[in-house]
């Protein structure tokens, strides 16, 4: 029988409790338990079952596969946390304030490496593929960090460098998990690309999201500092549009918050965002998003399977779009 998203993410809570984390040295494994125990959304490995599923019932072969994006997602997380300066994950302090820097990173290391040694339980056929595939998007998300990084120094960048950074740093992983899933099942190389492709669309447009939240989300529900990315001046849709959007008046005010060395971050973020309110940024952001929703299901139209089953991944892309973490 086929798991609902509901079942599946029961399983995954069972799975990622069932790792055997705990071992010496301490300091290095427990930051991996405690990020894995903070909960997040298990997201990617819910995509990567709900993928298998489309072809086949078997699920349990595919929670490796499964348990490689959630890994290696929070590898991405622990590093992308100190790289950000961020104080708060999921609600809870973040493994490098919680511990220091040298152990977030050693501890996020080991984390790459036990991504693959999931991927290294897959049974033999295709396996190789997958590695592939893995190796390539893992890759691309560092490209994508690095981008970021160095976008938070650029004066302009231009719409499209953005949303190439966020494939990259996102929307790729989304991709691979669906794409991984569909290989696992042994589905045909076209359809597991369109769902990569499908994927990363929707991961796009995740991302975004993701901006939005930063921004205007409930402190509380988002689990993260709001107002992260205007602190580090971060080059969101939401600052490339104010001020491509701004009047002469307002750009100075933003530039002069961009430049300031020594700030209090509250009055930093209650600056820019009064400036995003005046310029509608938030809706426009929204627009956008919707529009990489919309490109994504196009791909996942031409996805040779059950309609019906094409329903769940519908219904869950309009969650990711309606989420408030
Ligand atoms: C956060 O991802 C990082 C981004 C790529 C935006 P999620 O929003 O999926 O984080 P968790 O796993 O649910 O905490
Ligand atoms: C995260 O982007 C991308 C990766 C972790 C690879 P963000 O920096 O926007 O993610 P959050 O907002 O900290 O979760
Ligand atoms: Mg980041
Ligand atoms: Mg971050
Ligand atoms: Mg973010």
């Amino acid at each position: 029988m086929a798991l609902d998203i509901l079942a599946i993410q029961q399983l995954l809570e069972k799975e990622i409790k069932a790792l055997k984390i705990s071992k010496q040295p301490s300091e290095l494994y427990d930051p991996i338990a405690y990020i894995l125990a903070l909960g997040g959304k298990r997201l990617r490995p819910a995509l990567t079952l709900i993928a298998y599923q489309l072809f086949k019932n078997d699920y349990e072969k595919a929670i490796p596969a499964a348990l490689a994006v959630e890994i290696f997602h929070n590898f991405s997380l622990v590093h992308d946390d100190i790289m950000d300066e961020a104080p708060l994950r999921r609600g809870q302090e973040t493994v490098h304030k919680k511990w220091n820097q040298n152990i977030a990173i050693l501890s996020g290391d080991v984390m790459l490496v036990q991504a693959y040694q999931q991927l290294l339980k897959l049974p033999q056929d295709g396996t190789l593929t997958i590695l592939d595939k893995f190796s390539i998007c893992a890759t691309e998300v560092c490209e994508g960090q690095q981008f970021d990084m160095d976008f938070e120094n650029i004066e302009t960048v231009e719409e499209d460098e953005y949303i190439n950074m966020i494939r990259l740093k996102t929307a790729v992983l989304l991709g691979y998990s669906l794409q991984s899933g569909a290989l696992v099942a042994g589905s045909s190389s076209e359809d597991a690309d369109l769902l990569r492709q499908f994927g990363t669309a929707i991961g796009i447009g995740f991302q975004l999201k993701d901006d939005l939240l930063d921004v205007f989300g409930d402190a509380a529900k988002v689990g993260k500092q709001v107002g992260g990315d205007i602190i580090s001046n971060k080059k969101t849709y939401l600052l490339i549009q104010a001020l491509n959007l701004a009047s002469s008046a307002q750009k100075a005010i933003l530039n002069e918050w961009i430049a300031k060395k020594e700030f209090d971050p509250k009055e930093k973020v209650a600056a820019v965002t009064a400036i995003y309110n005046e310029l509608n940024i938030a809706q426009l952001t929204e627009t956008k998003m919707n529009e990489q929703f919309n490109l994504g299901f196009e791909f996942l139209k031409a996805v040779n399977c059950d309609e019906d089953k094409k329903q769940e991944l519908i219904d869950f892309s309009y969650n990711l779009i309606h989420r408030e973490k």
